[in-house]
């Protein structure tokens, strides 16, 4: 047994809905299984962990991510740490034209198997500003009336790269059939609370398989407008050395880039997942254009 699971894990709720603080754990050292399962039912209560006054290596951060899942490799993103291409390096600074997540989204939810979670440690931080917002979508689809969350369990979504990645990131191909492009459950159950997910988000989302475009495009909009409330949110204020695991299945996020011209800097590994489960029975047909 190491030093981290010696310790007394605190878990305390930091709004209704969305987000917690944990203390009582070493990040840097290796987790046993049963604070892995305590982290892994914690995240999917609260959507996302927060966690202070950590310090990792590269290496300990991708060993952290593997205790959750393989690693995942990111199709589009420039910066990568030197020898460790599962590790992204988020930068911005006087320089930057465009930061990551800046908008409300779930991680590359354009593969097929989008990825279950994301664990970011921020090491430079502005001297104001630069908070990220988390929301927890199923919160949001228990808002919306019986009669809507019926309509949407039968519906699946174009979750499209090209919206994100084309023309914004060094390294990616201007051909289209390259971008990674999948459909999936607009409402998805969560593999460990077994609560119903909504599964759409601005970045990715282009448009509603069953719908006409008009109506796919309002339909998008109202759910976007619900996502956006407030009352689902939670805001993190960084500090360096703060490390935060959101669940990529149930909660989005957004980076506020309100610190420009400063530099914020940290390092984020993301966790393989599995196909979206449709909250109407059965796996969806995934549409698998990823290349
Ligand atoms: C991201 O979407 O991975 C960026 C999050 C952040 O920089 O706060």
């Amino acid at each position: 047994m190491n030093m981290s699971t010696r310790k007394q894990l605190e878990i305390t709720r930091v709004t209704p809905h969305c987000g917690a603080r944990v203390a009582g754990v070493d990040l840097s050292q290796p987790l046993d299984g049963s604070m892995v399962e305590k982290l892994l039912e914690g995240l999917a209560e609260h959507c996302v962990l927060f966690f202070e006054e950590q310090a990792m290596t590269p290496v300990q951060q991708k060993a952290l991510g593997e205790h959750f899942g393989s690693l995942h490799v990111h199709p589009a993103w420039p910066r990568l740490v030197d020898g460790h291409p599962e590790v992204m390096e988020i930068y911005s600074d006087e320089t930057t034209t465009r930061i990551a997540g800046e908008d409300w989204h779930s991680d590359v939810s354009c593969d097929p198997e989008p990825p279950m979670g994301t664990i970011l440690q921020m090491l430079e931080v502005p001297p104001a500003g630069g908070d990220t917002l988390f929301a927890n979508m199923s919160a949001v689809f228990e808002s919306l009336s019986p009669s809507m969350q019926q309509f949407l369990e039968g519906l699946n979504a174009v979750h499209d790269g090209e919206l994100v990645y084309r023309d914004r990131y060094d390294g990616m191909s201007d051909e289209p059939q390259t971008y990674p492009r999948s459909e999936h459950p607009v409402v998805c159950v969560h593999p460990v609370s077994g609560r119903k997910v909504l599964f759409v988000n601005r970045i990715f989302t282009s448009r509603i398989v069953e719908l006409g475009e008009t109506e796919s495009d309002a339909l998008l909009r109202l759910l976007f407008q619900r996502i956006e409330q407030p009352e689902f949110q939670c805001r993190y204020q960084w500090r360096p050395g703060s490390v935060v695991f959101w669940d990529n299945r149930c909660a989005q996020h957004h980076a506020l880039w309100d610190y420009y011209p400063h530099r914020r800097r940290g390092h984020r590994v993301t966790i393989r997942g599995q196909a979206p489960v449709s909250a109407c029975g059965g796996q969806q047909q995934l549409d698998n254009n990823s290349q």
